[in-house]
């Protein structure tokens, strides 16, 4: 994907959407955090088998290893998570549902996934089945309503059917529509869920701007580089990496084509504070 793809991408994405259960103010420790999308918040879900998340350098600031983040270190959930003060959610396929394994939530998010059928993910599963999965457990009780009670769904829906739509000039339907419907079903049996969206368009714009992240046409560059037309991670049949590293990567806001920095996150997540402070 080239730099003006990369860019036009940039414009698109972002819609990150919020609920609470029930209030949330005051019992931030016991809270869960539920999360569904795609690479913008996958913390581990995505098969080794395809995902470059799974391959040095991914993961090298945190947690010091590739972990199906995709980015250098922490990607939003982290970051949200230490918001709650809870730790990262388990990545569901885990496949673990002991209540201490899971008392701070689940991750569903697969990379490259989107409401629709997208270019990148082939069977992964999308927003829907994320969500089926979430109610499977919850007629399991591997949830009870009680312990829903504080409890956070991040959604992130950053770009790939737009993508899709791109690249295949087809036509898009309402996919948040779509998606609200399925979140509306997500929590039926607690107290009404609130809906709040955040704007991850304007924390980036925001974020972009900062000292701390250069300026003009190396904004968007990314820190990890492929060279001869591969991609950040790639390693050749001679074991040959096709992959440049940036310097600085502590001021580099995106880490790949796509994927923000540890950093960048940081910068995103400071930028959507005051929004989150107010709403939960
Ligand atoms: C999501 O995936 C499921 C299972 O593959 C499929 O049945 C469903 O149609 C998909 N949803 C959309 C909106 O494409
Ligand atoms: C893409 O959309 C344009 C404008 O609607 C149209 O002219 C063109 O034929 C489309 N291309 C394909 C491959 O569908």
């Amino acid at each position: 994907m080239g730099k003006k793809t990369c860019f036009i991408f940039l414009c698109l994405l972002c819609l990150a959407l919020f609920s609470t259960v029930n209030g949330l103010k005051g019992q931030r420790f016991d809270a869960k955090l539920f999360v569904f999308g795609d690479s913008y918040v996958d913390t581990g879900n995505s098969p080794r088998s395809i995902a470059k998340a799974w391959k040095p350098p991914y993961g090298i600031t945190y947690p010091g290893k590739p972990s199906g983040r995709f980015s250098d270190g922490r990607v939003l959930t982290d970051y949200i998570a230490s918001f709650l003060r809870i730790r990262s959610p388990m990545p569901y396929v885990l496949n673990n549902f002991n209540p201490t394994f899971i008392r701070y939530g689940i991750n569903f998010a697969h990379g490259g996934t989107g409401v629709f059928p997208t270019l990148d993910a082939s069977n992964q599963p999308n927003m829907t089945t994320q969500i089926d999965f979430f109610q499977q457990l919850i007629s399991k009780n591997v949830y009870i309503k009680e312990n829903l009670r504080s409890s956070v769904a991040l959604v992130s829906l950053a770009g790939n059917d737009y993508a899709t739509y791109l690249a295949k000039n087809g036509t898009i339907e309402s996919h948040n529509e779509l998606l609200l419907e399925n979140l509306l079903s997500l929590n039926k049996e607690s107290s009404a869920p609130v809906f709040i969206y955040l704007d991850l368009y304007k924390a980036f714009s925001s974020a972009l701007k900062l000292q701390q992240f250069p300026s003009g046409n190396q904004l968007l560059k990314p820190c990890c580089t492929g060279v001869d037309g591969e991609d950040c991670g790639f390693v050749d049949k001679n074991g040959i990496r096709k992959y440049v590293l940036c310097r600085n990567l502590r001021q580099s806001f995106f880490w790949d084509l796509l994927h923000p920095t540890n950093e960048g996150w940081r910068a995103v997540y400071f930028a959507l504070r005051p929004s989150l402070k107010n709403l939960l």
